[in-house]
């Protein structure tokens, strides 16, 4: 992580209240197949997990039983909870949680992470990952800034001084590590996309039915 926590909360906490008014096709493009891809059943508990101001999780309370969304920014978090009031959405929680310590020790049925986790090192993301898939979920959809390619660092979708995404090869061989299968990967830009991991699901299995 190159900067600490409490310095990345900070910085949020200072943008919530004009977060959601400036964001790219790309980061709407990618929000749109986190949530598409989650897709929870209405019996189902979803994580949301870097949940900012709930782009994902409010866009899933309304087909999910519960979603609980965790971030390290109250700032964000109180631009989420007041969305959910205004939208008369009573099935989110937020509260504090960082991807390693999620503060959650529920049943998960899926988790999502939006344009977050690339905050963290490749190692933290590791770890992060590992996390996750102690938690159980059977599906864990990752929409982030990644790189399919070589990094151009003049691309608008990451800062240097402030993130560090890692390469999609890297991240999949963390879900797979965790024990995730990947089932889907959306390439909405080079630098950025969304992968699918699902537990239980193996190519072998799919290529059976
Ligand atoms: C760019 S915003 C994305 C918010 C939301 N997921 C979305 O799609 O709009 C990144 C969020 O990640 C949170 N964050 C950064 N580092 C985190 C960490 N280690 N654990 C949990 N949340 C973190 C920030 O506070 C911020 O709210």
């Amino acid at each position: 992580m190159k900067k600490s926590i409490e310095k990345h909360a900070a910085r949020f906490d200072e943008a919530a209240s004009e977060y959601d008014d400036d964001s790219s096709e790309e980061y709407r493009a990618c929000a749109n197949l986190v949530i598409e891809h989650a897709a929870p059943d209405a019996d189902e508990v979803v994580l949301d997990l870097g949940t900012g101001t709930g782009a994902i999780a409010l866009a899933l309370a309304p087909d999910a039983e519960r979603v609980v969304g965790r971030d390290i920014s109250e700032g964000m978090m109180e631009e989420a909870a007041s969305k959910a009031a205004d939208q008369g959405i009573d099935n989110v929680e937020f509260g504090h949680g960082t991807f390693r310590e999620p503060e959650y020790d529920g049943t998960v049925s899926v988790v999502t992470s939006n344009f977050a986790m690339h905050h963290l090192s490749d190692e933290e993301k590791r770890e992060a990952i590992s996390v996750i898939g102690g938690l159980g979920p059977q599906r864990f959809v990752l929409g982030d800034v990644m790189f399919f390619g070589e990094p151009n660092p003049d691309e608008p979708f990451y800062s240097p001084e402030v993130d560090d995404p890692a390469t999609v090869g890297f991240l999949a061989d963390a879900l797979t590590d965790a024990g995730f299968s990947l089932t889907a990967v959306e390439r909405v830009h080079e630098q950025v996309g969304v992968l699918v991991a699902e537990r239980g699901h193996s190519r072998d299995e799919t290529d059976a039915q």
